[in-house]
């Protein structure tokens, strides 16, 4: 009977709005990402995707409130690497970054730029550099929470100058933004998807960029290893989630739509605009997902737990 019952509910699948829950605050890029994505989907399935944005202690409130939502299909969740690298920062985390969930697919590959406001006294990265070691009681470092993407990059940029900022969190770095436009804090790493736009009209400073190589729309900047820290690298993903236990079919239908925004013209021209690449299709399925979520879990906690850096 649940068999039979499951199937005919997988077909009639979705006959109501879908929610997808932004783990941070409206206005940043993983807000962005899903707004993009959201819309495609909405198209294809037949049926309105809202967003809902959730924010709060580094993109794991939101997370927590899909993993204990009802497995049917109408509440997924539109995170990032945060949720490979929260297993590892959060000892008290109420959800299982793997089992709690059923990755519905990966949606981007996002280089992450270093900034300051457009008045830092820094011409280049090694002035910046030397800047913020001579003045570290004094720099401030904008981020999204401990887990953040924006976070990790803070950890990593610390980690790598082995010197500690003052880190002022927000609920995303879209409001973060707002004050490194106005000046209140001095600096932060955050994705192209919402950096692009301020470096080009000159409203912030851009010193490099996270990636192996270059970025096509930024190309003028170095990267963080011709720029002074050899081997820096991070860029953020962003991946699909519906709760653990909603059904394979609803899933894949939910995959079909994913792979179907990937495609949409409109998508991947926002997405070239932002410096934010679609991800291939073999590495978008559910399977394909929850392999590289393992494997980024593994990659990131032994870095994490040998900075020392924690959240609770
Ligand atoms: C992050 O730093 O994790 C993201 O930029 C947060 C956001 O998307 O607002």
């Amino acid at each position: 009977a649940l068999v039979a019952s499951t199937a005919a509910y997988a077909q009639s699948y979705p006959t109501k709005t879908i929610t997808m829950i932004v783990p941070f605050a409206a206005g940043g890029p993983t807000d962005t990402v899903a707004r993009l994505v959201g819309q495609s989907m909405s198209k294809s399935l037949g049926q309105q995707v809202i967003i809902e944005n959730v924010g709060g202690a580094g993109g794991t409130i939101g997370a927590a409130r899909v993993a204990k939502a009802d497995p049917d299909g109408y509440t997924v969740l539109l995170h990032h690497i945060g949720q490979s690298t929260a297993p590892a920062l959060y000892r008290k985390l109420t959800y299982n970054a793997l089992d709690s969930f059923e990755p519905v697919g990966l949606i981007t590959d996002v280089p992450m730029t270093f900034v300051a406001r457009k008045d830092f006294p820094a011409k280049d990265f090694k002035e910046l550099l030397a800047y913020v070691k001579a003045n570290k009681n004094k720099v401030t470092y904008a981020n999204a929470g401990v887990g953040s993407a924006s976070h990790l990059c803070g950890m990593l940029f610390m980690s790598a100058i082995d010197t500690d900022l003052t880190t002022v969190p927000y609920k995303g770095t879209g409001p973060a933004m707002n004050d490194l436009l106005g000046g209140q804090v001095d600096i932060m790493c955050d994705q192209t998807t919402n950096t692009t736009s301020q470096i080009k009209s000159g409203k912030i400073k851009a010193y490099g960029v996270t990636t192996k190589s270059r970025v096509a729309s930024l190309s003028d900047l170095p990267t963080l290893h011709e720029a002074g820290l050899p081997n820096f690298e991070v860029a953020v993903w962003h991946g699909l989630y519906a709760p653990k236990g909603t059904p394979k079919p609803v899933v894949d239908s939910l995959s079909k739509a994913l792979q179907t925004a990937l495609k949409d013209a409109t998508v991947k021209q926002r997405f070239a605009e932002l410096g934010t690449e679609p991800v291939a299709e073999a590495r978008a399925t559910p399977d394909a997902h929850r392999a590289f979520l393992k494997a980024e879990i593994d990659k990131w906690s032994p870095i994490i737990k040998k900075a020392g850096v924690y959240a609770d």
